[in-house]
């Protein structure tokens, strides 16, 4: 096998072993993919200063999140169905955070439900919540968070209605599989993963099946999901949430400065400056393009943080430059997993973290803390 050095490396090696819907329904964006694919290019846009004969010794890049300890201001993003990249996804990723110091986060819509992330890990992580029509569902949903000692909940406000991904569409996309001819020929072709599902009983959406009414089989569980996000969303949900949960609150797919400003009048912790990996409104701008705006209107009152497009350690450092206190990355430890499982997702954070030590390092700075607009080349952010 080829050397794994770079999260482009974990990239090809997840697209080889995952079965081609599960691989596509991580590698895409909503129609042209053009936010998507802003997402990473911005990056590459934003210049850093080289500098030289400034002592470099005893490098750290431990910060907190929302007040906990992080080796690094590196968080794993909520994803769903992460547990179809590898069977036992959701667990092994969080045990693989675990051991590298950073949060982990569980989707609503993941496979391993929380109650079973909780029972196979010992680190408390955080869970994502999606708003659905359900409001007892919600209810209950939070109930079962704060019972499982998740110590944030994480509130995705992006996603009100579904964004379209064509290669979903024409993959026809389920969890599991459905035994189609093409379906069938594909999977055949990816032992290894299949291997890894005959040996789990987890194979669907966890936290739903058996806990919301009417929800038991998989035909009822699609018809459930299609209708459940919330396009009634508003502010005042945002608030009966908060008080419900009564922790710490992470608000999830902010994008501009108006909405910030609301967000931080919600009384939240942090806020994320996503556009859900590109994955909803497609024409939006960038995260890292719309991150300044957002630290200027609420830097000061809560903590901004960004997603979207992080490819390596030099992409965190810039981030953190524009005023994120900390990021999340989605696909890079997505491609980890469905490489290599924990070991993979492991890989990943060790390539981040190397990748920004050193340079921050090159960029004179010793201490991620002290990491500002300073490193990069003006007019370039
Ligand atoms: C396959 C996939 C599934 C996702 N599922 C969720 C989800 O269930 N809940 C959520 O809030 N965000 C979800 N997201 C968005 C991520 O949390 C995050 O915002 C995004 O992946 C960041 O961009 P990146 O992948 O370029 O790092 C998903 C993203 C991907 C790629």
């Amino acid at each position: 096998m080829a050397q794994l050095l770079t999260i482009e490396d974990l990239r090809l090696l997840a697209k080889r072993r995952v079965p081609r819907m599960f691989y596509d329904y991580a590698d895409s964006g909503a129609w042209t993919e053009s936010t998507y694919r802003a997402n990473e290019a911005d990056f590459a846009g934003i210049k850093l200063r080289q500098r030289v004969a400034v002592d470099m010794t005893n490098r750290a890049l431990a910060s907190t999140m929302i007040g906990e300890q992080v080796s690094m201001p590196v968080a794993l993003a909520p994803i769903g169905i992460a547990g179809m990249q590898h069977a036992d996804g959701e667990i092994l990723a969080a045990k693989a955070a675990a051991r590298a110091g950073v949060p982990f986060t569980l989707s609503t819509m993941s496979v391993c439900s929380i109650e079973d992330v909780a029972g196979n890990t010992d680190k408390p992580f955080w869970f994502q919540l999606y708003v659905m029509r359900d409001r007892a569902f919600i209810e209950r949903l939070i109930d079962r968070a704060k019972a499982a000692g998740c110590s944030a909940l994480m509130l995705t406000l992006d996603l009100q209605i579904l964004g379209q991904r064509h290669k979903d569409i024409r993959n026809g996309l389920s969890a599991p599989p459905k035994p189609t001819l093409a379906n069938l020929i594909n999977l055949a072709l990816k032992p290894r993963w299949c291997l890894g599902m005959l040996g789990t009983k987890r194979r669907s959406f966890g936290n739903i099946v058996g806990h919301a009414s009417g929800v038991g089989d998989m035909s009822s569980l699609s018809a459930w999901t299609a209708e459940q996000f919330d396009p009634t969303l508003s502010w005042d949900d945002v608030k009966w949430i908060k008080d419900r949960w009564g922790g710490k609150l992470i608000l999830k797919g902010i994008l501009d400065a108006e909405d910030a400003e609301l967000a931080a009048q919600s009384g939240a912790d942090a806020l994320i400056v996503s556009n859900h990996g590109g994955r909803q409104l497609d024409g939006a701008v960038s995260s890292i393009a719309a991150l300044p705006g957002i630290v200027e209107q609420v830097g000061g009152r809560m903590e901004v943080w960004m997603d979207g497009g992080i490819r390596s350690g030099q992409d965190v450092l810039k981030a953190v430059a524009l005023g994120a206190r900390g990021v999340l990355i989605g696909r890079p430890f997505l491609y980890g997993l469905g490489a290599m499982g924990e070991e993979g997702v492991k890989l990943a954070l060790e390539i981040i973290r190397k990748e920004m030590d050193i340079t921050m390092a090159l960029c004179g700075k010793r201490d991620i803390q002290d990491v500002d607009g300073n490193i990069l080349v003006k007019g370039k952010a």
